[in-house]
């Protein structure tokens, strides 16, 4: 829901613009949260000049969104007045989904070993993909130049992460596949730190989704979870499950199974544990066959 808090004409090189500064009901999103926008219209397309929101204010802070927005309001009011030539449209936002990504069987590698386990299993994921006619990138977290989230919210504004870094190319690739595999061995209980950085940055796909349609992309999707634990037990699985799962519950991603090896400090070797590489490859096959991930070849979103 918009509402209109204000409206200001200006006249800049000769023509008429409208500063409106509009205040978007995000609790669907998020509880209560809120996006105040400032945008110059009456030149075509609108051209958004300041956007905040609610979550971007600690409890801590001095400000808050509506007095930010509000005091940038008057702000450009006053700057295009005062250099009314000065008004150029600003640039677009970075190409956060601009380029299609390659692969429709996006499998996230997440161990920093690149001859570990979970590479192991990487690549019996993506073979069995492959043997059935899908496209598929692989892609070594580890390998990666990814920040870690730093809860600016600032993507709930625009849809766009405030960082662009490696993750500009990744998230379209998480957005656009339709069976998403993570690869993760246990570390310390959970996920690894590079892992556990894309997970959390993959919040900007959510705000980004959230904001177009209301909800998590509408394209169905699947996803898998891999992984491999030193010691003995599926306990020691728990916290990277529910990692996992949540990652790809906040993105609309049907979690559609795992295989959790465990004991690997003993077996070493994940090809010699008997029948785990057919495991893998028919838990493959099978996401692969369900609703969400029968798209064919290449099509994307
Ligand atoms: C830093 C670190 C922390 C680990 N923490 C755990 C743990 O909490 N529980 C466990 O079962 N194994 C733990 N392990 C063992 C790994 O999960 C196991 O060796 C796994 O097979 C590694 O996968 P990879 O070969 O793909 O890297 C840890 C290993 C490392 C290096």
């Amino acid at each position: 829901m918009r509402e209109l808090l204000s409206r200001a004409e200006v006249v800049a090189s000769g023509k008429n613009y409208v500063l409106a500064l509009y205040r978007d009901d995000l609790s669907s999103v998020f509880p209560g949260m809120v996006r105040f926008r400032l945008l110059l219209e009456g030149a075509g397309r609108p051209v958004v000049l300041f956007s905040t929101n609610t979550y971007e204010y600690s409890p801590l802070l001095s400000i808050d969104a509506e007095r930010a927005a509000r005091q940038a309001a008057a702000d450009w009011e006053a700057a295009i007045l005062a250099a009314p030539g000065g008004l150029v449209r600003p640039d677009e936002p970075p190409s956060f989904h601009a380029e299609p990504p390659h692969g429709d069987v996006l499998v996230l590698q997440g161990s920093p070993r690149p001859d570990g386990s979970c590479a192991v299993l990487a690549k019996w994921a993506a073979e069995a993909a492959q043997s059935v006619g899908r496209q598929v990138e692989v892609v070594f977290v580890h390998d990666l130049d990814v920040r870690p989230c730093i809860g600016c919210y600032q993507c709930y504004n625009t849809g766009d992460c405030t960082f662009d870094d490696d993750m500009t190319r990744l998230a379209p690739a998480i957005r656009a596949a339709s069976l998403l595999v993570v690869c993760s061995p246990v570390y310390t209980n959970t996920v690894p730190a590079g892992l556990k950085a894309v997970i959390d940055r993959a919040q900007a796909i959510h705000a980004r989704d959230a904001l177009q349609t209301g909800g998590p992309g509408a394209a169905p999707r699947g996803g898998l979870l891999l992984a491999t634990a030193g010691r003995m037990g599926t306990e020691n699985f728990s916290c990277v499950q529910s990692v996992v799962r949540a990652f790809m519950a906040n993105l609309g991603i049907r979690y559609r199974g795992e295989v959790l090896v465990d004991d690997l400090d003993a077996r070493r070797d994940p090809r010699s544990v008997p029948g785990l590489e057919e495991r893998v490859r028919s838990t493959v096959l099978s996401a692969i066959r369900a609703p969400e991930t029968t798209r064919s070849t290449g099509t994307r979103p």
